[in-house]
């Protein structure tokens, strides 16, 4: 959760908290339950947190319109786990079974539908400037989805393909919640610009750590479950480090068990071996910290304000966070 990683906007948070639980609400009190499900299980509220500091970074004075705009972006993104999760068969999130498992695919489909539909019905209020902005996002996260998928098990996909789905699928979202909430700071053009940069580098830099975290992640922490982009064929920077540096007998049997369709449990935990073993996790984490730094430089320009050095720290603990 972001509360543990002690930044000074807590109160803006739990007014993101706040509209996010009464945008649930529904006649139909299975829908709300399911949503609440997925939303009351945490998360680390990192993009909240963003659009938030960038409001003020740029020097924003009165919240709540970052505060609804924050809400609309977690409520997209509850949506796309929901959904995710259904495309990834991923069994758990955010340490409880996924959503479709407990209450079944029709049910997560349309409560991610729904949340989906709630976001818009806050966003549709601002400036059609934003609406563009955060549908646009949108529109290239389901892109990015779709991409991954036609590249699946694709051992020869090159790392700039890699690099074009992670910034559809992850860093356009987080470019879009700190442009946005620039905008609404009312900084100026090359402010705006400068944290939407920002937020691309450090959506890249977060991915990468997803894809790690994929690999050695410790599932009672990420309360997800280790090794689903295997499971799927899903290329990663991991992936690729792997197949192309690690010992030949070794990526002949890590080639063979991705190309393979269903996998075994002791195959999947073998890929992870191999992966690990080639040294792919030290290489992505620096990959990542590359990205963590030019988010960090992205930010020059701005002035010494706090939530600078805040949006600084943000992402050192995204390039080595455990969950
Ligand atoms: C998971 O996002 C999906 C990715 C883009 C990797 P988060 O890791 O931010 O998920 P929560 O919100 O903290 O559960
Ligand atoms: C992020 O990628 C997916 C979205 C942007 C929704 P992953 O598929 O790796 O996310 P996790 O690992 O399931 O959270
Ligand atoms: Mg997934
Ligand atoms: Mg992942």
């Amino acid at each position: 959760m972001m509360g543990s990683w002690d930044l000074s906007i807590s109160k803006e948070l739990s007014l993101v908290e706040d509209l996010v639980q009464r945008s649930i609400d529904s006649r139909e009190p299975l829908l709300t339950e399911i949503a609440g499900y997925v939303i009351g299980a945490g998360g680390k509220r990192v993009r909240p947190a963003v659009t938030i500091l960038s409001y003020y970074v740029v020097g924003g004075k009165d919240v709540d319109r970052a505060v609804q705009i924050a809400a609309a972006l977690e409520l997209v993104h509850s949506a796309t786990l929901l959904h995710d999760d259904i495309n990834d068969g991923g069994v758990m999130r955010r340490g409880r079974p996924a959503a479709f498992k407990k209450y079944g695919l029709q049910n997560a489909l349309v409560t991610g539908d729904f949340l989906f539909t709630k976001a818009f019905a806050i966003g549709a209020k601002f400036d059609p400037e934003i609406v563009d902005i955060t549908a646009e996002a949108c529109v290239r996260l389901a892109e990015g989805e779709i991409r991954q998928q036609a590249n699946a098990r694709d051992l020869s996909m090159s790392e700039k393909e890699y690099l074009v789905i992670i910034q559809q699928k992850t860093a356009g979202f987080f470019a879009a919640g700190a442009r946005v909430g620039a905008m609404l700071g009312g900084g100026s053009r090359e402010q705006i610009a400068a944290l939407s940069e920002y937020g691309r580098h450090l959506g890249i830099a977060f991915q990468i750590v997803d894809d790690i975290l994929d690999v050695v992640g410790d599932e009672s922490v990420t309360g997800k479950p280790v090794g689903s982009d295997i499971r799927e064929g899903t290329v990663t920077l991991l992936l690729q480090h792997a197949l192309n540096n690690g010992n030949a007998t070794a990526r002949t049997e890590l080639e063979g068990i991705i190309r393979r369709g269903p996998k075994s449990e002791e195959e999947v935990l073998r890929a992870i071996d191999i992966i690990a073993a080639s040294g792919a996790v030290d290489e992505s984490r620096a990959r990542a910290g590359e990205y963590a730094v030019r988010a960090k430089e992205s930010l020059d320009l701005l002035g010494p304000e706090p939530q600078k050095l805040e949006l600084m720290r943000i992402a050192d603990l995204v390039l080595h966070r455990d969950a």
